[in-house]
């Protein structure tokens, strides 16, 4: 049995943050930017909108582009650094407000590489006959854990959820999924409190994002041009038969890099860093979403999907939609 995704769905939280807008709040200008990471704008939840808003509205938006109401779901997979509550997890919460009970339905925390990890985990359950109608969420409000004072990482950051639909098809669908982790480099991105090592610092609001942005840059660019090689070479394909790469949005200039090493000219990758800023575990199914709205990514078409967050996490999927 293979899976196929068959709907996506996308939401953005209403308030914008531009370049401008940061000026005013830290010493940044719009050009420096624009010009080190491709965002001139970002998504800021509102006071009171929560992971688990934006979810399900992503969901609901997939399931109807699939064409499936939410009692045809057995299987809800969130994944998100940023959850409404330490427990239910938001897939719990989310399963409650579609009205679903009983299925499976759990958070997957891998930073930035979340929703590859999230795809992989529900093309297992749909491979086995576990699953036959998956909703995979990436949903995050990454401004909570932003110091809106460190220049270094505030501008970076947005707010998002996507969503897509896997099913259990007879045409295949995800063709292969890549993951991948190691540990060994906390110091270069972290939030440094949690909830077991001190929610006391949680609650003082200093569990915020701390990173080594120019250090985590070259191990990202360096490890993604290795998995899109693993990649192919797993499914002994070549570069040319990549219709679309769908990256983790972080900074164009890390995009470029990957779509280079693909020879893939920037038409063939869909860019929403620009828009969105970097929404974590949200930006893939984000920017699959705006692409198959667009008309861009078409039924056939041969994906390649590639994250990489703090954890380290990285991953792929190849996928022919
Ligand atoms: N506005 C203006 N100047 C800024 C700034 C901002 N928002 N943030 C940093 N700077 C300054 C730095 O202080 C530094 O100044 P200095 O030279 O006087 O010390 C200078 O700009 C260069 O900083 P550097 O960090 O070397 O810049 P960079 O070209 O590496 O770009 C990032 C910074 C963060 C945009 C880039 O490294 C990046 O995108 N890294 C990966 C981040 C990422 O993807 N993280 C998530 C993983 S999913």
């Amino acid at each position: 049995m293979h899976a196929r995704i068959t709907g996506t769905g996308g939401y953005l939280p209403a308030k914008v943050l531009t370049n401008a807008d940061l000026e005013r709040m830290v010493d940044t200008t719009d050009e420096w930017i624009t010009e080190r990471t491709g965002i001139r704008k970002r998504h800021v939840a509102e006071d009171g909108e929560t992971t688990c808003d934006l979810a399900e509205q992503a969901a609901r938006r997939a399931l109807e582009m699939a064409g499936r109401s939410p009692r045809d779901v057995d299987l809800i997979i969130v994944a998100t650094t940023t959850p409404d509550r330490v427990f239910p997890s938001t897939a719990c919460q989310l399963q409650r407000r579609l009205d679903v009970h009983g299925c499976p339905a759990f958070d997957i925390q891998a930073v930035c590489t979340g929703f590859v990890y999230a795809l992989d985990v529900a093309n297992r359950f749909v491979q086995t006959g576990a699953a036959r109608c998956a909703l995979v969420v990436g949903a995050e409000t990454l401004s909570r854990i932003l110091d809106w004072s460190d220049r270094t990482t505030c501008v970076l950051f947005g707010d998002g959820a996507g969503a897509v639909v896997l099913e259990a098809s007879e045409e295949p669908g995800l063709l292969s999924t890549h993951l991948h982790a190691d540990g060994s480099f906390e110091n270069l991105l972290m939030v440094p409190y949690g909830v077991s090592q001190g929610y006391d610092k949680v609650l003082a609001g200093e569990a915020f994002i701390q990173m080594k942005g120019n250090e985590v840059f070259k191990v990202a660019v360096n490890t993604l041009g290795r998995i899109v090689d693993e990649t192919l070479e797993h499914n002994k394909m070549d570069k040319a038969e990549i219709d679309w790469l769908i990256p983790h949005q972080a900074n164009i200039r890390i995009i470029s890099a990957t779509a280079r090493k693909l020879r893939m000219p920037m038409e063939r990758v869909v860019v929403t860093v620009d828009e969105h800023g970097n929404t974590s575990a949200a930006s893939i199914p984000l920017a699959l979403d705006v692409a198959v709205r667009d008309g861009r990514v078409r039924k056939g078409d041969m994906l390649m999907m590639e994250a990489f967050g703090g954890g380290f996490t990285w991953g792929s999927a190849l996928l022919r939609f």
